[in-house]
């Protein structure tokens, strides 16, 4: 018997066609580059708001350098994303493609999380010497983060927020008209709280986030609307233990990332007073890699996940659970937390998070 590997016999025509397929996740990974480059500088909207337009005239309009334009148009053209027409060399975005790749888009602008894929890109060689060490990152190592985030949860989240979101917790939009004492923790900019503020001016509502330029954005959005009925405060919920503090909790995707998410949820039941709820929204997934297979953008979560969720709790020396912790970790850690009833959501304009309501 021949102690030597078999060798695996090669299938010419599967390697020809997974070639194929590299080619098309390499293509598709520039082109949602430049897509990002292009909701940035507003070309999208631009495009939008014009006729079939030459470069010169699309670049006038968004006031930026034609030659630029021009070739960041060949790449929307030939990504299939832009129209061309070669007889009068104008460009245009067909009314389906505003539909999710504009500010305001009805179906979600889906240019904003193009954001993520260049943010990853810039993170590369930081990444390198994360995967040598094992060390991690810190917020503040991210440019653009909590824009992109703000930008994020103001689509998935803000619109939805009275309509769809707070109903999940019965009964809870009635006490805050009455009014009632509100956190929202890790609130990033804040966005979500300061339409609630807006909406029930006899509740008090709290904001705390690590990072400092994210607060500070929050209270200038907070004092730019008016409201004397919310505070946004800089701190580290590592550690955090008021007690008995507020009646209804919130936290959007903030939670996985944190150094021990066990520990937060633990601290946030005991800030909550008798008859308290928190409503936490996170990341969907499964805690297991075999059922996420066909979970919505699976491959887009796990990149995030490995170049920041992951990198950030790390590096505040925590456990690094990642994007994909689970939904089924989640409620474990609610329920050993101590709430009494702990229900699970899943929201079809938001098939990507899951919705826990838990109470005290
Ligand atoms: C994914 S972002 C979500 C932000 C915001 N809730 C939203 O939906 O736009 C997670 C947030 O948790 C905050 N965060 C992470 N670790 C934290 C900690 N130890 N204490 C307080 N906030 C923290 C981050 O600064 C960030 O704003």
């Amino acid at each position: 018997m021949s102690l030597a590997a078999e060798t695996p016999t090669l299938d010419m025509a599967t390697a020809e066609a997974f070639a194929e397929n590299v080619g098309g996740i390499l293509n598709s990974g520039t082109v949602a580059v430049m897509m990002s480059v292009g909701h940035r500088l507003g070309l999208f909207d631009v495009l939008a708001a014009l006729p079939p337009s030459t470069s010169a005239a699309i670049a006038e309009r968004a006031e930026l350098s034609e030659r630029y334009v021009r070739e960041w148009l060949a790449v929307m053209v030939t990504g299939g994303i832009v129209a061309y027409d070669p007889a009068g060399k104008t460009y245009r975005l067909p009314p389906e493609h505003v539909a999710c790749l504009t500010r305001e888009a009805p179906l979600g602008n889906l240019a904003v999380y193009a954001q993520a894929i260049a943010l990853i890109g810039q993170m590369q060689e930081r990444l390198l010497t994360c995967f040598e060490t094992g060390e991690g990152l810190a917020y503040g190592d991210y440019p653009c983060f909590h824009q992109f985030m703000a930008e994020d949860s103001g689509q998935t989240v803000v619109p939805q927020i009275f309509d769809v979101i707070l109903p999940l917790a019965e009964g809870i939009a009635e006490r805050m008209e009455a009014g009632i004492d509100v956190l929202d923790a890790g609130c990033g900019r804040g966005l979500a709280l300061i339409e609630m503020a807006k909406r029930f001016p006899k509740s008090r509502f709290t904001g705390y986030d690590l990072c400092a330029d994210a607060i500070e954005f929050a209270n200038e959005a907070a004092r730019k609307a008016g409201l004397a009925n919310i505070r946004f405060e800089q701190r580290d919920l590592t550690g955090y233990d008021e007690k008995a503090r507020f009646d209804f909790i919130t936290s959007f995707d903030a939670v996985h990332d944190q150094k021990d998410p066990q520990a937060l949820i633990r601290s946030l039941h005991g800030a909550l007073k008798p008859g308290g709820v928190y409503l936490m929204q996170d990341i969907g997934g499964s805690a297991k890699l075999e059922n996420n297979l066909d979970f919505p953008m699976a491959g887009f979560l796990y990149a995030i996940s490995c170049a920041h969720c992951t990198p950030v709790s790390l590096g505040q020396g925590g456990q690094g659970l990642g994007t994909m912790w689970g939904w089924e970790t989640a409620k474990g850690m609610l329920e050993s937390a101590g709430f009494r009833s702990v229900d699970r959501h899943v929201l079809p304009h938001d098939p990507m998070n899951v919705w826990f309501v838990a109470r005290v």
